[in-house]
């Protein structure tokens, strides 16, 4: 048993202006609005514009409101577990940018890679430090500029995702509420499926690399697709097994946002009506490791203290899970 529980105590998102939408795709590749529609449920999503704007200024606006919303103070936060592919720079840290730019002046933070899953990675290990006794505060941040990754002219890939950002803070409570357990899983096996080629060690970017647009992300799409069903049907029904959950003991599941044909798939292996898990890929297609805070923030008002609430997510490594939650307000 835990020392305490990490409780949520507060949710906020933040998505830029920016809305691209459908039409205006059908203007810059091959597709059409009713493809898009039809195969991933995706119709509009937003974009951060602005000369060096980036993750971080994402992460400002929606910790910001954050902090103002819980009404805690900036010093009084311990640490920051960043979850982005899309760091404002390969170093340092987008956390501790953020700090700086937050006047966090008393937090440390690091960020945390794991693709589409980052956020639940990143609030197992936050809801870790919590219930150690360790540090009384913890902002857990999922966002993602993926408009600074995608590559325009790839049909496959430009239709899919969006840039936004969401955060929650965890504090440590004795009552039965917050981070009660998780499944996470990774299988580098996958990484043939979903990768960024160049800008890393293995292929350092060069202009070549630029030329060949290998700055971007590739996906083969229907293998993530088939994988990602399989692996959230099967970590969301193992953690409701271990816990000793039926599907009518589960208020809400909250899927990561990459395509609707998967969240209504995985609702159907779940035997879930479709009611009880949140949608919102319409508005924001894609955002990665902000899917998840994002639908939490839109949901807040519908959820009820002491509801279940799993979510789960699986993405690029591959890396997928499912984090059991219990809301505490
Ligand atoms: O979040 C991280 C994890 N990622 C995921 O979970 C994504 C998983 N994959 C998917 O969501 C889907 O595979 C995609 C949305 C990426 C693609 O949908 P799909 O139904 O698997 O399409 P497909 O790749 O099998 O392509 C079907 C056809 C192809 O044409 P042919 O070969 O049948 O003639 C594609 O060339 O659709 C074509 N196509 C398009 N047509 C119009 C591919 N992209 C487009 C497009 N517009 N944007």
């Amino acid at each position: 048993m835990p020392d305490f529980n990490a409780a949520i105590t507060g949710v906020q998102g933040w998505v830029p202006e920016h809305v691209l939408t459908n039409k205006d795709l059908e203007q810059m590749v091959d597709t059409n609005d009713e493809w898009i529609r039809s195969r991933t449920g995706i119709v509009e999503r937003r974009l951060l514009k602005g000369e060096g704007k980036a993750t971080s200024d994402m992460a400002v606006e929606a910790v910001g409101r954050l902090l103002e919303k819980t009404k805690v103070a900036k010093e009084d936060i311990d640490l920051v577990v960043f979850a982005t592919v899309t760091p404002d720079m390969v170093m340092p840290d987008t956390a501790n940018t953020l700090c700086d730019k937050l006047g966090l002046k008393n937090a440390f933070g690091f960020d945390l890679k794991a693709a589409c899953s980052g956020f639940i990675y990143a609030i197992t290990v936050g809801s870790q430090f919590i219930q150690t006794g360790m540090y009384k505060k913890v902002i857990v941040v999922g966002g993602d500029k993926m408009s600074s990754i995608i590559d325009y002219e790839d049909r496959a890939t430009c239709i899919i995702f969006g840039d936004g950002c969401g955060a929650v803070l965890l504090e440590p409570t004795q009552e039965e509420v917050g981070f009660r357990d998780a499944i996470l899983k990774s299988d580098g096996a996958g990484r043939e499926y979903l990768y960024i080629k160049a800008g890393g060690s293995k292929v350092p970017t060069t202009p070549e690399t630029a030329l060949a647009r290998e700055q971007y992300v590739f996906q083969d799409g229907r293998p993530v697709f088939k994988a990602a069903v399989k692996g959230m049907c099967s970590v969301v029904e193992e953690l409701m097994q271990r816990n000793g959950l039926t599907k009518d003991d589960v208020a809400w599941v909250i899927p990561h946002q990459a395509n609707q044909r998967i969240i209504k798939a995985v609702a159907n292996g779940l035997k879930m009506p479709m009611e009880k898990i949140t949608v919102n890929i319409h508005k924001y297609g894609n955002t990665t490791a902000a899917t998840i805070p994002l639908c939490m923030w839109e949901w807040e008002d519908k959820f009820k203290k002491g509801d279940n609430i799993i979510l789960t997510a699986f993405g690029g490594g591959f890396t997928w899970g499912a984090v059991l939650i219990k809301w505490g307000y």
